[in-house]
């Protein structure tokens, strides 16, 4: 099924923000605390001959969503995300950053949750028809861009545990600036040792809520010890470092190769992590994806082998780590304000993104 087949009807908000309102949440927008008028909406039902497709595709003023209140969501958490940004350039245009990455992402999360797989047209139009409609809503201010959040729930009402027979796919768009507030600097990072994010063969790979919910008690404890994310470890595996809460870590060795933890099936295959590796092995820097223990951070800051460490993520972009708490031992990253490859890196990106550096890679499109 095409896009072209799926004809989004338009049902415009009856009531938009008047231009004063969505000035002044663009004066302050923060991370996701506003949401523009619209969402794109497509919903999926399997039919009495076991048959399964997508219709009623729509743009209909943001809202609250009405459903039973024994939608499979609810109950049994089946559920999956993507999160992508939509940029203004210095002409007006409205791009976004490998959206075919993310539509390949989302639907491989949805083989994970047994969710229905959606037509990368189909996740594209509804991103322009979306932001189309919200195009006023996209930030123009230097590091802020419009955070695109699509999403699938499970909503049929019943509570057998079996993959739900009705689905809704939507979009909903939020004006952001920096995810974690004010101007960039170093995050410090909380060593969860009681909490596990993923294992072997559960859902670390997939972008669904469940991960983010589990997250969230280390996330607490992360907080009570003055910081900012979490560091989930595998333990089975010689404390091999997995992903923070919602970013995935790279470290910057003095002879500048990059080491980031290998998709080991735990953790998330960030878009924006592939990008990094993509845009390091450009500038000739070697990169490895392997296991790198708790233990080697350690040292590896200590000795003075390891000169950088970085979160990265669509929200996060590229945010230098200051340090790393784990219990009452404090690990302070050697160089964490002013991490020369990471900023560059991050630089470059952005960059790209924003339309000021040239995209080698073609990874643009515009809305
Ligand atoms: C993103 O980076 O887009 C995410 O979904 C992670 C979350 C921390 C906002």
């Amino acid at each position: 099924m095409t896009a072209t087949q799926l004809e989004f009807a338009q049902y415009p908000s009856a009531s938009p923000r008047s231009e004063a309102d969505r000035e002044a949440i663009l004066a302050n927008p923060g991370f996701g605390n506003h949401f523009t008028d619209h969402t794109a909406v497509v919903d999926f039902a399997v039919d009495t001959a076991g048959v399964g497709g997508w219709r009623n595709a729509r743009l209909e003023a943001y809202g609250p969503i009405a459903m039973d209140p024994a939608a499979a969501v609810l109950h049994y958490g089946q559920e999956i995300f993507e999160g992508m940004k939509a940029y203004r350039h210095a002409d007006g245009s409205i791009w976004t950053f490998r959206p075919e990455a993310n539509a390949a992402r989302l639907n491989r999360s949805a083989a994970r949750l047994a969710l229905p797989q959606l037509p990368e047209d189909v996740f594209l139009e509804s991103l322009r028809q979306l932001v189309a409609a919200d195009q006023e809503w996209v930030p123009t201010r230097e590091g802020e861009s419009l955070y695109l959040r699509p999403f699938m729930i499970a909503t049929e009402a019943f509570l057998g545990v079996r993959p739900a027979r009705e689905v809704s796919y939507r979009v909903i768009a939020s004006p952001a600036a920096n995810y974690f507030g004010g101007e960039l600097a170093p995050v410090s990072i909380w060593v969860s040792r009681e909490y596990a994010r993923a294992g072997r063969g559960g859902t670390g790979a997939a972008k669904c809520g469940g991960n983010y919910a589990a997250s969230l008690a280390a996330q607490l404890e992360a907080e009570a010890h003055g910081c900012k994310q979490v560091l989930f470890l595998d333990q089975f595996n010689n404390n091999a470092v997995e992903e923070l809460g919602g970013m995935n870590v790279f470290f910057v060795f003095k002879d500048g190769t990059l080491v980031t933890p290998a998709l080991s099936g735990t953790i998330l295959e960030g878009i924006t992590r592939s990008s990094i590796i993509q845009l390091a092995k450009d500038r000739g820097l070697e990169v490895q994806e392997r296991t790198i223990t708790l233990d080697e951070w350690r040292d590896g800051v200590g000795n003075g082998d390891i000169a950088e460490v970085f979160a990265c993520g669509t929200a996060a972009v590229i945010t230098p780590i200051g340090e790393l708490k784990d219990g009452d031992e404090v690990i302070s990253a050697p160089n964490p304000s002013a991490g020369e490859v990471t900023m560059s890196i991050r630089e470059q990106l952005l960059g790209i993104q924003t339309g000021k550096v040239e995209d080698p890679h073609g990874w643009m499109t515009r809305l």
